[in-house]
């Protein structure tokens, strides 16, 4: 088997999640100086894997750890893709709390039609700490406007 087989094997069995959460794991801690090493979203990460596998998500929903998503000012930042869906982009989380906090709003944006789950219904740091939703390329959408 050539390698361009071995990689589509690979594809073809992998589980194809419902979303995917990225969670910065370069973040320094809020206000900490910048020779400050510790990196809570890394530990956020981990914790919230172990969470999903225990509760038995992890294939319906896939951590992944990125190197700066540019929000820096505002630790924890976490974004929730999904394909035909917004991208929610979340900071100023709790790296020590907000483990629960996002599997609840990963529920509710993978059950939502375009991502944007009711204001009511996040919890409370989903709801203040919204940075940005960004619709996915080709996107329709009552909030899109197309210009003549
Ligand atoms: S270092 Fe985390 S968003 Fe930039």
């Amino acid at each position: 088997m050539n390698d361009k087989a071995k990689v589509m094997t690979s594809l073809q069995t992998e589980t194809t999640p419902e979303l995917e959460i990225y969670i910065c794991g370069a973040c320094r801690p809020q206000n900490a100086s910048p020779d400050n090493p510790e990196r809570p979203g890394k530990d956020l990460a981990q914790n919230l894997k172990d969470a999903l596998i225990s509760q038995s998500l992890n294939e319906r929903f896939r951590v992944r750890m990125m190197q700066c998503m540019s929000v820096c000012s505002r630790a924890a930042t976490v974004s929730l893709v999904s394909p035909g869906k917004f991208t929610f982009t979340v900071g100023d989380l709790d790296p020590k709390t907000a483990t629960e906090d996002i599997i609840t709003f990963a529920k509710l944006y993978a059950s939502s039609e375009d991502g944007i789950p009711a204001w009511k219904d996040r919890p409370v740091s989903f709801q203040k700490g919204v940075v940005a939703r960004t619709p996915s390329f080709g996107a329709t959408h009552q909030r899109i406007t197309e210009l003549n």
